[in-house]
């Protein structure tokens, strides 16, 4: 994007630090815009002097925000205006529980969209499975870019996983770990209901995580310290994201890795820790 003169991409506020540190890293200027509960504010993108915007529109990371049907067609209708590219990272959107899948934004605009999805959270991070869904007139550079840093996962996992999708095992296993964390979700809230009532949950409906939003006074860093000093491993928001604008403390749950019955005891832990 920096060979073709693009200058300032729009990130997500807050955003996974990785997002705004690989703009930068590209010679790109980051330009935080803020997301509430109806995802990106779409209407912030005009007057900034944009060449793409970088979001996570079905499950926001990391404040769970799923962007509107109306804002949706807003950004499409800013890119198609601007000319500008917009990336959407679709990290998690096979797991959603509450409500049907939602539909990608590239499926609505092939000719602006770059579709960016991951097998880290359906299968497993340390794979380093992605792919990637550009415009069309975007493939030729795409390719030529690629053959430089040859960035790619081994052609064993590659072919393994082809297979597997061939096969349906994907889809078998999707729907059998959906079940799972599902489960695991509806426990995590019920615990942070009886144990962390002060805590206002939000972005559960996908995903391998949710929102513990605190009250303001609350110390995020002390509370995720006496938690890990009880054998409790969080992230919060404003030591393991990036986050520009005011936003009041929020603990990171993630439920990819805990068993059903170890999450009542590891939230009792966790409420201990956060009565400091
Ligand atoms: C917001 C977001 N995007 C993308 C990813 C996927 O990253 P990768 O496929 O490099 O593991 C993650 C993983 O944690 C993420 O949190």
């Amino acid at each position: 994007m920096r060979e073709r003169g693009a200058r300032r991409v729009a990130v997500e506020d807050p955003a996974w630090s990785a997002i705004p540190d690989t703009v930068t890293q590209a010679g790109l200027e980051p330009v935080a815009i803020p997301v509430d509960e109806n995802g990106l504010q779409i209407h912030e993108l005009e007057h900034n002097d944009l060449d793409a915007v970088v979001l996570s529109p079905a499950h926001q990371y990391p404040t769970g925000a799923v962007l509107t049907p109306a804002r949706r067609a807003e950004l499409i209708a800013w890119a198609r205006r601007r000319g500008a590219l917009i990336v959407e990272d679709d990290y998690d959107a096979e797991y959603r529980y509450d409500r049907e899948p939602i539909a990608s934004l590239q499926g609505l605009a092939p000719d602006c969209v770059a579709y960016v999805g991951s097998g880290s959270k359906t299968l497993a991070p340390g794979l380093r499975l992605g792919w990637l869904l550009v415009p069309s007139h975007l493939v030729g550079e795409l390719g030529a870019q690629h053959a430089i840093t040859r960035a790619m996962p081994s052609v064993l996992t590659q072919a393994a996983y082809a297979s597997l999708l061939e096969r349906g095992e994907i889809d078998r296993h999707l729907r059998r770990t959906r079940r799972r964390y599902h489960a695991r979700r509806d426990i995590l809230i019920d615990a942070l209901e009886r144990w962390l009532p002060e805590a206002r949950v939000g972005g559960a409906s996908a995903g391998l995580h949710l929102m513990a939003w605190l009250p303001d006074d609350a110390d995020e860093g002390a509370i995720s310290d006496a938690a890990i000093s009880r054998g409790v491993a969080i992230h919060t928001l404003h030591r393991d994201c990036t986050v520009v604008g005011p936003r009041p403390p929020a603990l990171l749950l993630g439920y990819g890795l805990i068993a059903e019955q170890a999450i009542p005891r590891a939230v009792c832990e966790l409420a201990h820790a956060a009565a400091l």
